[in-house]
């Protein structure tokens, strides 16, 4: 059975699908099954993120209507990971658990699923936290993002989701000692959630969009590979090396 996690924030834009592409990057590049699927309808933006991305015209919606079977809306990018599309919209009266349903009928063929959640603390993250085993929270280190992360903690754990984790994103060792961002242990105390990586700001992150891809250096590269290796159940050490 697959591990299924749904990445989660409650606040926007602080770096959920962009950590589920490069994490599936990751956990395809060490050989792990992985469907990535893009729970954010209307947006629809992990396929910017990818390389490789072999086009479908279907989405989780189609497969969840029965307009098509959920195989063929699956684009399978490399031998180890393959995507979903997000629909651009979704009826009001779309059950809760359809996502879980879809997910269910395939988890046999992956060893991980990664659910890109939408932002905001509503329908759209139930629909995909409903679906996963487990969660990883993204903040960034700021009080805004924080009550973010702390408040989907509780409404995952209210909806079963008992293991969280906490992603500290865009992370800046220089601000924080600034005291222009939260540093690494009030960021902690302050969600409540078990710290599993702490990822770096990285320009060529910002640029994945357009450049699909990020060079073999950057920094963050090797904290989404220990972040990955510990999703794998690896023993990895948190290093601080880039935050010092
Ligand atoms: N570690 C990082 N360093 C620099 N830029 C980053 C980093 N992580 C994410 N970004 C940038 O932050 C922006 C938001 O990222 P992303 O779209 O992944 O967030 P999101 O949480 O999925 O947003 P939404 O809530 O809208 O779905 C993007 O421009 C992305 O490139
Ligand atoms: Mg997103």
């Amino acid at each position: 059975m697959a591990k299924k996690i749904v990445l989660a924030s409650g606040k926007g834009g602080v770096g959920k699908s962009t950590t589920a592409a490069m994490l599936g990057a990751c956990l395809a590049k060490n050989e792990k099954r992985t469907l990535l699927i893009d729970c954010d309808a209307g947006l629809n933006t992990l396929r910017l993120l990818m390389e490789d991305v072999d086009h479908k015209p279907y989405d989780w919606l189609d497969a969840a209507t029965g307009a098509c079977d959920f195989e063929i809306a699956i684009c399978k990018m490399t031998p180890f990971l393959s995507l979903v599309n997000a629909p651009p919209t979704v009826p009001a009266d779309l059950p809760e658990t359809c996502i879980r349903e879809l997910v269910s009928a395939v988890e046999k063929d992956y060893d991980f699923v990664l659910l890109d959640a939408p932002a905001g603390l509503g329908a759209g993250l139930k629909r995909a936290a409903l679906a996963a085993g487990s969660a990883l929270i993204l903040a960034t280190a700021d009080a805004v993002s924080v009550q973010g992360a702390e408040r989907t903690d509780a409404l995952l754990k209210s909806w079963g989701v008992e293991e969280t984790r906490l992603i500290i994103n865009r992370y800046d060792v220089k601000a924080a000692r600034r005291g222009n961002y939260f540093d690494i242990d009030t960021t902690i105390d302050r969600t409540l959630v078990q710290l599993i990586g702490v990822v770096p700001e990285d320009k060529a992150l910002t640029a994945l969009s357009v450049t699909k891809k990020l060079p073999p250096r950057s920094k963050s590269l090797a904290a989404f590979g220990r972040i990955a290796r510990r999703l794998q159940g690896e023993n990895v050490s948190l290093t601080h090396a880039m935050l010092k």
